[in-house]
């Protein structure tokens, strides 16, 4: 399937002033509701990584678990998650992080990564790229290396790829809004 950025980008709905005044929303479950798009995206995922050699696929919460669990599913890697606050069970190494309407702190399981390994970083959306930062913070922190930090979306306006790349990890994503 040929990826069609249009048809992607029309399935991403804007919607203002959620969940703050000024943020202009970009909502994809338009996108999760039309099967040919998902896969599109998916696909476009899976055929740039396909040949890849990390060793990890790592999903943020809560919109990356989606594309992350596709990712890990068939390129057949583990998958770990990277969640808001409180939400895992065991041992976490924790981060903060701001995005655009809001501060928190990112976990992980501190046993998920040992040097050596190399983790592909799924998000849905890259805005001021505070999250996917703290993410490679605690890859880095388990001694691990980032194979590439990659979203559907990038709003490169508020600068969170240009963040990324100066932080020396690679970033793809598979369309913008500017
Ligand atoms: C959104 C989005 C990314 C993050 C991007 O998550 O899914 O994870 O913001 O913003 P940033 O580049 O400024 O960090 P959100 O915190 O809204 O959580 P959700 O996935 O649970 O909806
Ligand atoms: N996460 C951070 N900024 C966002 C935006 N404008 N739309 C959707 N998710 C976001």
């Amino acid at each position: 399937m040929i990826f069609d950025e249009f048809s992607i980008k029309t399935l991403v709905r804007p919607v203002p002033d959620f969940p703050k005044p000024g943020v202009v929303f970009r909502d994809i479950t338009p996108l999760l509701q039309s099967p040919k798009a998902l896969r599109m995206v998916a696909d476009s995922l899976i055929q740039r990584y396909v040949e890849s050699d990390f060793s990890h696929v790592g999903a943020l919460d809560a919109r990356g678990f989606i594309i992350g669990s596709i990712i890990a599913y068939e390129l057949n890697r583990p998958l770990i998650l990277f969640r808001k606050k409180g939400k895992l069970p065991a041992d976490v190494l924790a981060a903060s992080y701001s995005t655009e309407y809001g501060e928190a702190f990112l976990e992980v399981h501190a046993d998920s990564l040992c040097e050596g390994d190399s983790v592909l970083l799924l998000d849905d959306l890259i805005a001021t790229g505070g999250t996917l930062v703290a993410a490679a913070q605690l890859v880095r922190r388990m001694g691990a290396q980032i194979h590439e930090a990659a979203a559907i979306i990038d709003l490169p306006e508020l600068g969170g790829s240009r963040k990324l790349q100066d932080m020396g990890i690679p970033t793809f994503t598979l369309t913008a809004f500017e």
